[in-house]
């Protein structure tokens, strides 16, 4: 079955950069409606929870490190087929590479800080709002 939800992290360069805003309107003018959302900075032992599929990688270290290194912005999006039609919107991980007009490429600034991250499956979509979101938090 196709997930209808999927977890979009606005990343600590794109919020310093004051892209909070534009992102969250070209995700309304995508379609998704947003079912929760929070602003935070994770601690480090959070963000390598977060991001624990990627503990072997060369780039897990410095990841964790930019990702707890200021404010982000979590959302719950939802909208049929969800997480195609986001990774759609936003483009590939690096934002040269990514299409003129796609989030990663108007909000990107390098393959770490690529401006948001978008879940990669329903399955990782389902374990990544439940790391962040309780049942109460969502509307
Ligand atoms: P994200 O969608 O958050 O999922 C994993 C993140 O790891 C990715 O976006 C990038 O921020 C980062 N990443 C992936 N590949 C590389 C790489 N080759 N070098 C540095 N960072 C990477």
């Amino acid at each position: 079955m196709i997930g209808n939800k999927t977890l979009t992290i606005i990343k600590p360069m794109a919020v310093k950069k004051g892209f909070i805003g534009p992102i969250l309107t070209k995700i309304n003018e995508a379609g998704f409606r947003i079912s929760a959302m929070k602003y935070l900075q994770l601690t480090v032992e959070e963000a390598k929870a977060f991001y624990d599929e990627h503990r072997l990688k060369p780039f897990y270290d410095d990841l964790v490190a930019f990702m707890s290194s200021g404010p982000i912005v979590v959302a719950i999006i939802e909208k049929e087929n969800a997480v195609e039609e986001y990774r759609h919107l936003i483009g590939p991980t690096d934002p040269a590479k990514a299409p003129e007009g796609s989030i990663r490429r108007l909000y990107g600034t390098n393959l770490q800080q690529n401006g948001v991250h978008g879940s990669d499956s329903d399955i990782s979509a389902e374990r990544e709002c439940n790391f962040f979101f309780s049942a109460l938090e969502r509307y």
